[in-house]
């Protein structure tokens, strides 16, 4: 016999056990609170490019936390060095994934007394801080600061491990992360696996993500392409995505962690969850998006140019997709949405280009 939806009723919010170690540890909030910077609740940010910043003591630069949708499972932060410094270096027991919003600079990768490998960066560019390795960033402008965002699996060591003096400061070199024996770690072109569907780009640096070049991808839509990214050996991956001008991609869901850096175009988000009326995120470049575990979500390109999106996934080891990700098709959908878009590309002059 089918079980159906009428019959599930929920046992509770939040899990005792969970409501039990929030309240006698919240290990990773009070070490956000300690840091000293703004934190960020929500599930956006409209520019991190221009988002205020607080002064950052233990990194020796600036910076904001973004704690975003209470998933717990991937958190960003922002980042900013300032002109002709660098923040201090760091190895960590959490992964990271980092994107450059603007300015240019380089960062050093190295473990234990192995050999520095660096690298020159810039606005685009996409790279992963290797499990553990040291780590340090260095702005190459003397008069202009540099800013990125980067999105960690910080929250998870914290919750598993609690003492800072571990996570910062264990010893072990994780060599299938990072060879340091390997001088061309950071500079060895991509590899583009095509076993896996829509293919996966495995490679350690992207020296500019509106460069690479996207494959066919159209289960979201006609037009959409689409790229997975595997970094530095990471369970934490990214994904670029691009759909055309006039056209918004089908409404999906899935679990937490997916944090969306708009950097094309300009256009709109809406999320809900089921049942509930949708709410509108503007976007343009420097717009992050996170879209909390199952709810819907949808993005609608309302720019002249076609909108290309970096997001950033937390782990594998904390989001499996059981069960798949849900869409919905356009001609199931609630046809208000179509009519508010075609409203909002009508003020821009753009021509929907929809079936
Ligand atoms: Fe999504």
């Amino acid at each position: 016999m089918a079980v159906t939806a009428a019959k599930v009723s929920k046992e509770f919010e939040v899990h005792p056990y969970v409501q039990f170690m929030n309240d006698r540890y919240r290990a990773y909030r009070r070490f956000l609170e300690q840091e000293g910077l703004p934190i960020l609740d929500g599930s956006y940010v409209r520019d991190v490019r221009t988002l205020e910043l607080g002064g950052w003591e233990r990194r020796g630069g600036r910076g904001a936390y973004l704690t975003f949708s209470d998933q717990m499972v991937a958190d960003a932060y922002v980042a900013e060095i300032l002109p002709g410094r660098s923040l201090r270096p760091q190895h960590q027991l959490f992964e990271e994934i980092v994107l450059v919003v603007s300015g240019r600079g380089a960062t050093s990768i190295w473990q234990g007394d192995g050999p520095r490998r660096s690298f020159e960066w810039q606005r685009g560019s996409l790279f992963a801080i290797p499990l553990n390795a040291w780590h340090e960033h260095f702005n190459a402008s003397g008069t202009e600061p540099a800013r990125f965002v980067a999105l960690t699996s910080q929250p998870v060591a914290f919750e598993l491990y609690r003492d800072p003096g571990f996570i910062f400061g264990c010893d072990h070199v994780f060599r299938d992360r990072f060879d340091p024996d390997d001088a061309e770690f950071f500079n060895r072109p991509g590899q583009y696996l095509t076993e896996y569907y829509g293919g996966i780009l495995h490679t350690n640096f992207i020296a500019d993500v509106r460069q690479v070049q996207l494959v066919p991808r159209e289960k979201r839509g006609r037009g959409t392409r689409n790229m997975y990214i595997h970094l530095a050996g990471s369970t934490m991956f990214a994904h670029i995505s691009q759909f055309p001008v006039g056209r918004y991609k089908k409404a999906h869901r899935h679990g937490p962690g997916a944090h969306v850096c708009m950097i094309d175009s300009t256009g709109y988000t809406l999320m809900w969850k089921e049942g509930e009326e949708p709410t509108r995120y503007d976007w343009a470049e420097g717009s992050i998006i996170c879209p909390p575990a199952g709810s819907w979500h949808q993005h609608y390109n309302t720019g002249p140019e076609p909108c290309r999106f970096v997001a950033l996934h937390a782990s594998v080891a904390v989001q499996r997709e059981e069960g798949g990700i849900e869409q919905i098709d356009f001609e199931h959908e609630d046809s208000a949405l179509r009519r508010m878009y075609e409203e909002e590309c009508a003020k821009n002059g753009v021509a929907v280009a929809m079936d």
